[in-house]
């Protein structure tokens, strides 16, 4: 028999809609069913939502780089100023750990080359010195993304990474980040393909702390890459901001 054809396209708008209704319906089924499951694909769908928008408006590689650390002294900030909050600050030290973590290997991948790249031998030294205040952190982050805030020393850990981190990320925006800015040619265009390239590189990033896989690409690359999935699946059993 004949199909017309404007029964033919309203079947295919039919059947995807009615995918479409599946899919919604499977995500409403694990999140009534499981909200360990949801709370741990929370940060992965909000990653894949708003990356699209924000590669789009981002205008240079240091409104990226400032942008996260902005959001890690808020995750901290939301620890230390809930004290007996547990469950806010086991949330708020997963958000902390996950986000560091890919930040940290983010810049390895795309911003400390760059500096290597475009900097000579001072950017070479400055690389250098980043990779290894990173290492330290990422040792201290290991023991903290392991501890339950009910722990008397929770927040204690945390502060320690953040006096290090703290530190660190002045380094990275007064000196690091504006010079390398200013030895971009193209500046505009190339500092946002660093930008680019820094987001897309997060989404793909171990979540947890791996300092035995070390801070030079491209052994970090290929070790780093190799853990993200296992940290996917912890991720799952990890709970999240609502
Ligand atoms: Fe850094
Ligand atoms: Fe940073």
């Amino acid at each position: 028999m004949q199909v017309s054809p404007d029964i033919d396209k309203h079947r295919s708008i039919h059947h995807l809609r009615s995918r479409d209704k599946l899919k919604m319906l499977s995500i409403r089924y694990i999140s009534r069913t499981s909200p360990r499951v949801t709370g741990a694909l929370q940060p992965t769908l909000r990653l894949r939502r708003t990356y699209a928008i924000e590669s789009a408006r981002m205008a240079t590689i240091t409104e990226a780089i400032t942008k996260d650390h902005g959001e890690l002294k808020h995750y901290y900030n939301e620890v230390i100023q809930n004290p007996g909050r547990h469950d806010h600050q086991q949330r708020f030290g997963n958000q902390f750990t996950w986000e560091l973590a890919r930040h940290s290997i983010g810049e390895e991948l795309v911003v400390y080359p760059a500096f290597e790249r475009y900097l000579g031998d001072k950017g070479k030294k400055m690389a250098e010195d980043d990779r290894k205040e990173h290492h330290q952190v990422k040792e201290r982050l290991k023991i903290f993304q392991g501890m339950k805030s009910t722990d008397p020393e929770y927040t204690t850990k945390l502060k320690e990474i953040w006096d290090l981190l703290s530190e660190h990320i002045e380094e990275e925006e007064k000196r690091d980040l504006v010079s390398l800015e200013s030895a971009l040619m193209n500046k505009g265009e190339e500092s946002h393909e660093l930008a680019t390239s820094f987001g897309r590189t997060k989404a793909f990033v171990p979540t947890r702390s791996h300092p035995s896989a070390g801070e030079h690409p491209p052994f970090e690359t290929v070790m780093g890459l190799l853990m993200a999935p296992f940290d996917r699946v912890a991720d799952v059993f990890r709970k999240f901001p609502k």
